[in-house]
């Protein structure tokens, strides 16, 4: 069953407290990110987890090995369930990374890998110093590297999600922001997909903000987009 993970895009720990007791037992995971951890902290996280909730801390860590490690192992305490990484660290911060996490057996964090963020075009990626590969080979070489270097997961586009479910091994995780419900506003998505469509792909979580936050009532339609992904087959 893919799970259903409600990216809490707010700015204070209360809005943020306030936003997980509205929806209630709708919702299990929350993703916090750059913009609400930047402001709070670490006291968001354990507000969240004091909730009862699972946390997907997305901080997109890239650094020399030895620093990531030991930001993973500060992650890990907090009781994160996933946080991500950038694929572009190279295969010894992967493992650095996959190694830490592994330390805190039964209540160690997934590791998920970015691999090439869905800004970026073949463009940019000239700009970086990847030319001769598309961004969708790219994309795809970099899931290779971080799934062989111990990654638990990726962290991919809908569009991205179908081929990489079925040319990596049965176990890892894909998870899929750009998920919009029928009918609900795309906003400055441009890929973007039905929770149907991306459970049928292989994503294991769908990542959602929007749909649910801003939501005359976000249990409500947390509770739709979970039926659509269980009609899907999750
Ligand atoms: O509101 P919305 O459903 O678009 O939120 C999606 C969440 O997933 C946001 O927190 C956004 O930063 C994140 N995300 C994304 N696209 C990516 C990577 C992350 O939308 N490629």
């Amino acid at each position: 069953m893919a799970e259903l993970i409600v990216a809490l895009d707010v700015q204070t720990r209360e809005e943020a407290v306030e936003r997980v007791k509205t929806i209630g037992d709708a919702v299990g995971f929350y993703k916090i990110g750059l913009e609400l951890f930047s402001a709070e902290g670490p006291d968001v996280v354990k507000a969240v987890k004091d909730l009862g909730k699972k946390v997907f801390l997305d901080l997109k860590f890239h650094d020399i090995p030895r620093t990531v490690e030991r930001a993973v192992k500060s992650a890990a305490k907090l009781g994160v369930d996933l946080m991500t990484i950038h694929s572009a660290g190279g295969r010894a911060m992967i493992r650095a990374a996959a190694d830490a996490a592994a330390g805190f057996g039964a209540s160690a964090p997934a590791i998920l890998a970015v691999t090439v963020l869905t800004s970026l075009d073949a463009s940019d990626l000239a700009d970086i110093g990847v030319a001769g590969r598309t961004p969708a080979e790219q994309v795809a070489a970099l899931a290779r590297l971080a799934v062989d270097s111990g990654a638990n997961g990726l962290v991919c586009s809908p569009k991205e999600v179908g081929s990489l479910s079925r040319s990596l091994p049965k176990g890892t995780f894909f998870v899929t922001p750009g998920v919009r419900p029928a009918g609900a506003a795309v906003g400055d998505q441009k890929r973007v997909a039905t929770p149907a469509d991306a459970v049928r792909d292989g994503a294991t979580h769908l990542v959602v903000g929007r749909p649910v936050l801003a939501a005359p009532d976000p249990a409500l339609a947390a509770r739709d987009i979970l039926a659509e992904m269980s009609a899907a087959g999750a």
